[in-house]
């Protein structure tokens, strides 16, 4: 018999499982067997798949798999729904978000190990971490539903969104999607992923109970086919998905061209950087959290680990120590630190990758821990020797593996942590807080955590840069991606398109003009293809010619444009400085574009001038005044949310207010600190050639802003799909509009699509903040504050 001497003296853990009960019993209420909630009832039960426990195997429930039929009803019923939700005032709206956020509290263990026999992640996690984090995340909504319409003037609810979300935190995702899109006005078809549905089930059944009307939220389960429905349903007006980089291109080009709004959380291979004089326990108890949090099934895992390399070794010691001290098993078990992986199909997946990861020659480590003879479990992991080019640091590997790097000096390390197609999060460990936050301002990434790692909070917006996705999620940031913005909206002012004839000969009395080229790292060059375009008079006349651009030239902007990235680290008030001047060059030189434009479109000019001229002067106000924000994160942090530049942002212009037009994209771009490939309006590009000479005199970097005429099809869609540009700007018919949204999936750019005419000089339609947000994307850098 074992003694309290020899507990003393063993110090072993004994088991302290967490009891299942009331999950097993609300199962049984069910009989374990589940129809979709719809319409705020269930629908007949299907036996069409299982769900079960990947910590032993055990089935929990029976589900079904929802058909394209499902999908229907459960539109309608949200289509139905979204007139009188709207119709509830914003406190009213509040309160329900209130009550769910109180029901998810009343009923927090419940959830929990729901979730953790479904999920199979540690009960301490989903207890303490993913159920007030749901709370939290509806109390925060609540308050934004009641102060929505004050705070976010200029906007309207989408309407119906279809939401798809992914098992790794089943009943988080839920909330990070439902509670700000209730807050913001619309009705809810989410599709929880086919391993992880039951928590979703249990919080559609409790919210009805709290009061929420039918049809407000409904949940359709099913696996990638009934996703793929709701996406293609033509009744949502939103797809918001969290998952893999893969669906999410797949989703990118299914909603290409429908005029559906579009968020994608992806995936990520986030660093975690440590110097030499960061505080290394602290770091290994960072790296822990980073890695071995939720068995490494996080987006944002830091699962690439960058050592400078005169601490690597005594770095690697410590990591090894505490991983042997890292308890893997029983996930109901409260002193366990590791669960189940989700499913065999995701264990197979891990082990693949780490089996390719030894073939490719890292060095495979793992803790002498005892796996529990059944179920899906995989033990920490850490590979050393690993190499820029392997696929374990280029792949996310969703499991428990961390791969280890080394570095030598301060570039190299954020050379490394760059050097990936995502951009999630990233982790910077340091004492010396000139060198962390150095390194966090160069990151490229949607998160950066300063001393601490995944951290989460309602009021911080989380998401992407570049293949990680777009748009994001909790914030105001994340409540702007529910709502459509005036500036957003198709607009179709009844502006009727110029009728251009066939140019035939220059017009009488008028000698044919110059040939202007394109314009190009601050000079004219020549077009690659040595062709020109003839452009006509309203009357037919030959007003001049202009390059034709092709796809080298554009490849030649794209490059001059990286190569002027240092204008986004210009003062904003160095940017404000250089917009004012292009007001006062183009002022100055007022009567002779307000005569071009006669030419070109046979309209009085002056007033489209003087717009232009205004809309710089009011962007050149912006520069330092489209700020970013502070979080009063969770004890300890605070979060500055700061607008950064997107980077390359290419612009396609339309032919309506030819000057104005591209004056009114051009600008809010170039205030955020972006870097421009514009193609003029096609139909009346001299306008934009006449502007050479006015950025010649105005101060404006060389490669800042490159000009490309041209076929705007064939420049539109080089622009798409070059893999360098990182967002793109298209204002113009709706055909092509969604065209470049399907070119546009390679390194999933962002895009901003505005189909039919718009009136230009309408201040609520032509400038504002919609521009300013769509030039920017938020990093939320977290800082130990306070504590
Ligand atoms: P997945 O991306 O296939 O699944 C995520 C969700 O999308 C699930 O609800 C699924 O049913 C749904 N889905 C699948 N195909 C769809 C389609 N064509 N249209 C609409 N919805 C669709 O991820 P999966 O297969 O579960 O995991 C594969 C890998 O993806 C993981 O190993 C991991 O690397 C990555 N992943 C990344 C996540 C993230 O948060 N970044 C979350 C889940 C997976």
């Amino acid at each position: 018999m074992t003694t309290i001497p020899d507990l003393f003296e063993q110090m072993a853990y004994g088991p302290a499982p967490e009891d299942a009960s009331a999950a097993h019993a609300w199962l049984g209420n069910h009989e374990a067997v589940f129809g979709h909630w719809i319409g705020g009832r269930w629908t007949s039960p299907r036996r069409d798949f299982q769900s079960k426990n990947p910590a032993d195997g055990a089935l929990l429930a029976e589900l079904s798999q929802g058909t394209a039929e499902d999908i229907d009803h459960a539109v309608r019923a949200a289509r139905a729904s979204v007139k009188a939700w709207q119709s509830l005032s914003g406190d009213q709206r509040g309160r329900h978000l209130y009550a769910i956020a109180r029901q998810v509290q009343k009923h927090a263990r419940l959830f929990a190990v729901l979730e953790t026999l479904d999920n199979g992640k540690p009960i301490r996690e989903s207890r303490d971490i993913d159920i007030p984090l749901v709370a939290r995340h509806f109390y925060h909504h609540a308050g934004w539903a009641s102060l929505i319409e004050d705070e976010l003037p200029g906007s309207q609810p989408v309407g119906v969104v279809g939401q798809v979300i992914p098992w790794n935190f089943p009943l988080l995702m839920l909330a990070w999607k439902v509670a700000p899109a209730l807050a913001a006005g619309n009705t809810v078809v989410l599709k929880p992923a086919e391993y992880t549905s039951l928590t979703a089930l249990l919080f559609a059944e409790m919210v009805h109970r709290a009061g929420l009307p039918p049809g407000v939220l409904n949940i359709v389960t099913g696996d990638g086919a009934t996703g793929r429905a709701l996406v293609k349903h033509q009744g949502i007006d939103k797809v918001a998905f969290t998952g893999s980089t893969e669906v999410g291109r797949e989703i990118r080009s299914v909603t290409a061209g429908t005029g559906k709004a579009l968020t994608l959380e992806l995936g990520g291979k986030s660093p975690f950087l440590v110097f030499s004089d960061a505080d290394l326990d602290g770091a290994v108890e960072g790296v822990v959290d980073a890695i071995w949090f939720n068995q490494g099934e996080v987006c944002c895992a830091g699962s690439r680990l960058l050592v400078q390399e005169s601490v690597a070794i005594v770095f690697e010691e410590r990591l090894k120590r505490r991983m042997q001290t890292l308890r893997v098993g029983p996930p109901l078990d409260k002193a366990i630190d590791m669960g189940a992986i989700v499913d065999p199909t995701q264990l197979q997946r891990i082990e693949r990758y780490v089996e390719m990861g030894k073939a490719e020659g890292g060095v495979c480590w793992q803790s002498d821990v005892v796996l529990p003879s059944e179920g899906c479990f995989f033990p920490p992991t850490l590979f050393t020797g690993v190499e820029s080019a392997h696929t374990l640091a280029r792949e996310e590997v969703f499991g428990p593996v961390l791969a280890a790097m080394t570095f030598r000096t301060h570039d190299e390390a954020i050379a490394l942590a760059n050097n990936t197609r995502y951009g999630l999060a990233a982790s910077v460990w340091s004492e010396n807080v000139n060198l962390a936050l150095d390194v966090a301002a160069r990151l490229k990434a949607g998160v950066v955590w300063v001393n601490c790692t995944n951290q989460f909070d309602a009021a911080s917006g989380f998401g992407g840069y570049r293949e990680s996705g777009f748009g994001r999620e909790g914030g105001v940031e994340g409540l702007w991606a529910y709502r459509r913005a005036t500036a957003d909206l198709p607009a179709d002012q009844g502006l009727s398109p110029d009728p251009m004839p066939e140019p035939l000969a220059p017009r009488e009395g008028r000698t044919l003009d110059r040939t202007p080229k394109l314009y190009i790292a601050g000079r004219q060059v020549r077009p690659d293809g040595g062709h020109s375009r003839a452009i006509p008079s309203p009357d037919g006349s030959l007003l001049g010619e202009v390059g034709e651009g092709n796809r080298k030239d554009i490849r030649n902007a794209v490059e001059a444009a990286h190569a002027a990235s240092a204008w986004g680290r210009v003062s904003a008030h160095g940017r404000a400085q250089v917009l004012y001047f292009l007001a006062e060059n183009l002022e100055a030189r007022s009567k002779e574009f307000a005569a071009r434009l006669l030419d070109c479109t046979g309209r009085d000019g002056r007033a489209e001038v003087e717009a232009s001229v205004r809309r710089l002067f009011i962007y050149a106000g912006w520069c330092d005044k489209f700020e970013g924000a502070v979080h009063q994160a969770p004890v300890g942090h605070i979060v500055l949310a700061l607008p950064e530049p997107i980077g390359v942002i290419g612009v396609i212009c339309p032919d309506e207010a030819p000057l104005l037009s591209m004056v009114s994209l051009l600008s809010p771009v170039l205030a955020m600190g972006n870097t421009v490939v514009l193609v003029p309006s096609e139909r009346h590009p001299l306008i934009a050639t006449d502007f050479y000479q006015v950025l010649d005199t105005s101060d404006v970097p060389a490669g800042a802003i490159n000009l490309v005429t041209g076929s705007k099809d064939l420049l539109a869609q080089v622009l798409a799909e070059h893999d360098d540009v990182d967002a793109l700007w298209y204002a113009g018919h709706a055909d092509l509009g969604g065209m470049i949204e399907r070119w546009s999936i390679g390194n999933l750019k962002q895009t901003w699509v505005t189909a039919g005419q718009r009136n230009w000089s309408d201040p609520t339609l032509g400038e504002g903040r919609e521009f300013l947000r769509r030039a920017t994307q938020v990093k939320n850098l977290w800082v130990p504050y306070g504590e």
